[in-house]
């Protein structure tokens, strides 16, 4: 198997600046540290050779996943078939701030965006602060925290076709919805136009303290994929979840979070399957309890280990 592959990646034509591994463990590049192995996982080097293994993989019928920083990822426990591409390195972890935008590449942390606005003294984007993923991941799943989205603070997207094309794209074309962003399930964010406001008030300064303190009091600091389930229209997750006493609830090493209900924690050694089977049990008590059907907002990815089919 790993021949083969090696072989598909070697007819790229990749520059040496491009690292690949074979059988690469997904477990340690997801904060939840659960999922088997990827067969091949690419960082490329830049977009050029990013192009080539996206025209590559679509010409030769391969499954193409992109992941980020794997902060909203459940990976099941086979594993994920075919190539998986992080954007990891540092060509795509640049932000050039001009004027009140901010061009940040696609494997920027959300964490820096923030520390980069308020350092130059814009305001409005205090709320990517908390949100533990990448521009890329955060494009992908429309993130949001604090009352407010990602899509909110975008004017662009840059983004490359499975042929390899890039593309910008005006915010108003990507059609973002509630944690999502359709558009970007088939093609890649490479990148994105910020836009703050300026001018930075000593009330900007205190709700940033203010979500923090508030992120670190409300959220669990153990391994876990952030919020588990979208919140419905009727409550949030999280509270329809301690209402009904279900905090603690486990299976295996996967546990319901003390702290917040819509987290479930990886006490050590959890599998994938755990956590799924925890899910699965979270939703069928609260629709037995409240007729609500939770929808996961984490986005589960790969096979089991022993469906020998693809997800
Ligand atoms: N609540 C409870 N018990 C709990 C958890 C929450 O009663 O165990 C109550 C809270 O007291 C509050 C309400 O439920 O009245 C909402 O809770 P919280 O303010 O923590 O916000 P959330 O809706 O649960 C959302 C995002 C989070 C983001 C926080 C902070 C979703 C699904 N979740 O959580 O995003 O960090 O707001 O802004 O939109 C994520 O996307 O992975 C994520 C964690």
């Amino acid at each position: 198997m790993a021949g083969r592959w090696a072989a598909f990646v070697g007819g790229l034509g990749l520059t040496t600046g491009s690292l690949v591994r074979f059988d690469e463990p997904m477990a340690r590049r997801t904060t939840l540290r659960v999922g088997g192995p990827a067969d091949v996982l690419v960082e490329p080097r830049d977009e050029a050779d990013l192009a080539k293994v996206v025209a590559g993989c679509s010409r030769a019928g391969v499954s193409l996943t992109v992941v980020g920083r794997g902060s909203n990822l459940l990976i099941r426990d086979g594993g994920i078939r075919g190539v998986v591409v992080s954007l990891t390195q540092p060509a795509f972890g640049v932000i050039e701030v001009r004027g009140t935008r901010l061009h940040c590449g696609a494997g920027v942390r959300l964490n820096a965006v923030s520390i980069e606005a308020r350092r130059n003294g814009f305001s409005g984007l205090e709320f990517l602060e908390g949100i533990p993923g990448s521009v890329g991941g955060a494009l992908r799943m429309n993130a949001g925290a604090m009352g407010s989205a990602t899509f909110e603070v975008v004017q662009s997207v840059r983004l490359m076709e499975r042929d390899g094309m890039v593309r910008e794209v005006p915010a108003s074309e990507m059609a973002p919805r509630y944690r999502s962003c359709p558009l970007l399930r088939e093609r890649i964010a490479l990148g994105a136009v910020l836009v703050g406001n300026p001018g930075i008030s000593e009330a900007v300064r205190e709700r940033m303290e203010a979500y923090s303190r508030k992120r670190w009091e409300s959220q669990p600091t153990q391994p876990s994929a952030g919020c588990i389930f979208k919140n419905p229209t009727v409550a949030p997750a999280g509270k329809l979840v301690d209402e009904l006493g279900l905090k603690g609830l486990r299976v295996g090493a996967a546990a319901v979070s003390a702290i917040h209900g819509n987290f479930i924690v990886n006490e050590g050694g959890a599998t994938a399957t755990d956590v799924l089977t925890l899910i699965e049990k979270v939703r069928s008590l609260v629709f037995e309890a409240r007729q609500v059907a939770l929808e996961t907002e984490v986005e589960i990815l790969g096979e089991d280990v022993f469906s020998g089919g693809a997800a």
